[in-house]
Formats: structure tokens, C-alpha cells, sequence
């Protein structure tokens, strides 16, 4: 059976969706897009020039003005994708603590959303992607040829990111990080905007007692046979 050309991901912050995604993609060489990096970026730029982040006019000039590209090119440096602004490597200054901070309210701005609507399409056009966010599977490509829904726990997920802060020898502390996360979550789930949802053909995947492994071994399952897992609720 062939594997589906475009496969969309959506899952809340922390439940494993990058790493998988990446993961699966390298394997069957596919391209891996990360859509969160769209809105950091834009996050990034605008904290940058120190704009209003509530200004959608501001922020739409902004992406109007800047060409903002992603590339499945790797460096030294774990990362998953290559991010450029105008030709700029931006891709190291997307997980910040300040754009973490802020990404939120980037992300619930309409007119943003739907600056980014187009970049974003343009990419899954190009066939063999997968593509990893909070509304792929509802609005960015809703004729995906498969969709998965990754979820965890907020506790596990906290962990995680805290783990990950740790191996990358930055400062953490455990129950900042799920307050951040769980702030995160409410304000994405509850914004009015493509809000983080799961869409009713897509398959769900609890990775929660899962390690790395385990989840990719089991969404390339799914990829490789459309079946749910076994953990469908
Ligand atoms: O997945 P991430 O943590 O890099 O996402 C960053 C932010 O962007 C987060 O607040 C959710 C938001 N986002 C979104 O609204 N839609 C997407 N398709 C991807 C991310």
C-alpha cells in the first residue's frame, strides 16, 4: 500500500508531535514541517523590532515584508528544519524563553493566521510532507490523506520539555514549566482562531506511556496501515 502524500499532525505543546513527525520523515523521506516555527518566527521578528504584539496591522506588515522560508536542511545542532527571515538562520532563536512566552498571542491573531495560511499550503503542495500543528488536520489541509492526533498528559508532557531543557544544559524548573504549558494549552484550545482541535477523521494517539521510540514505532504503524492504535480512547 502506498504511504499517504500528506499526512497531518496536531497535538498540544510537549505531547511528542515534532520529534515524531521529524523522526517518521527522515525515515521515509518525506518533508517534516513544523507550522509552530511560522508563529515563532513571526513572534521572534516582532520582539525584535519591538512591535505591538496586539497590533495585527503591525504584525501583517511584518510577514508582508519578510520572506519567510523553511528548509529541510540539518546543522550540528539537533535541529529538525532549517528556518530562514530574509535569508536569515533564525532557527536557533525560535525556542526562546521570550517567544515561548509570547507565541500565544501571535498565534490567536486572525489576520496573522491567515497571512500564514498560504506559506503553509505552498510547502504541503509540494507532496510527500508531513506537517505538524494545532490546525492541520482542521483548517491548513483538511483533505490531508491521513491525520493523527498526538496527546500526553500535561504532567508527562511538562516533564519532557523539562528533560529536554536539561540535556540541552539549560535552566529548568519543573513546575514552571507546566504552568507555561498549561497556560499555553488553555489559551490555544480556547482561542476563537483555528483553535488546537481534534478533527473527528483524525486517528488519536495517547503517548503518555510511551517513550520516543514507542511513539514513533507506533504512529509509523498508523502511517503504514491506517489503523488506530491501541490506545484509542
Ligand atoms: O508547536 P509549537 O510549540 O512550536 O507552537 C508554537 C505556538 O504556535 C503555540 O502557541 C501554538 C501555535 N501554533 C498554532 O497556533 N498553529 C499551528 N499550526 C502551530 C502552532
Amino acid at each position: 500500500m502506498p504511504l499517504p502524500n500528506t499526512i497531518a499532525i496536531d497535538g498540544p505543546a510537549g505531547s511528542g508531535k515534532s520529534s515524531v513527525s521529524f523522526a517518521i520523515a527522515q525515515q521515509i523521506g518525506y518533508l517534516f514541517v513544523d507550522t509552530g516555527a511560522f508563529y515563532r518566527a513571526v513572534t521572534l521578528l516582532a520582539l525584535e523590532q519591538h512591535l505591538d504584539l496586539h497590533h495585527s496591522g503591525q504584525l501583517i506588515t511584518l510577514v508582508e515584508r519578510t520572506r519567510l522560508d523553511m528548509t529541510p536542511e540539518l546543522a550540528d545542532d539537533d535541529r529538525q528544519f532549517t528556518f530562514l527571515a530574509d535569508e536569515r538562520d533564525i532557527t536557533c532563536d525560535l525556542h526562546s524563553a521570550e517567544v515561548d512566552h509570547s507565541v500565544s498571542i501571535i498565534a490567536a491573531d486572525q489576520e496573522v493566521r491567515a497571512a500564514l495560511l498560504n506559506p503553509q499550503r505552498l510547502l504541503a503542495a509540494r507532496g510527500r510532507v508531513i506537517m505538524a500543528g494545532r490546525d492541520i488536520g482542521t483548517v491548513i489541509l483538511p483533505d490531508a490523506d491521513l491525520k493523527i492526533y498526538i496527546d500526553a498528559t500535561l504532567d508527562k508532557r511538562a516533564e519532557r520539555r523539562y528533560e529536554q531543557r536539561l540535556r540541552n544544559g539549560e535552566p529548568a524548573d519543573l513546575d514552571e514549566i507546566r504552568e507555561s504549558l498549561r497556560r499555553r494549552d488553555e489559551v490555544d484550545s480556547s482561542r476563537t482562531n483555528a483553535p488546537l482541535l481534534r478533527a473527528p477523521d483524525a486517528i488519536y494517539l495517547d503517548t503518555t506511556s510511551l517513550n520516543l521510540e514507542e511513539s514513533i514505532a507506533a504512529a509509523y504503524q498508523i502511517i503504514q496501515n491506517g489503523k488506530p492504535s491501541l490506545n484509542q480512547p
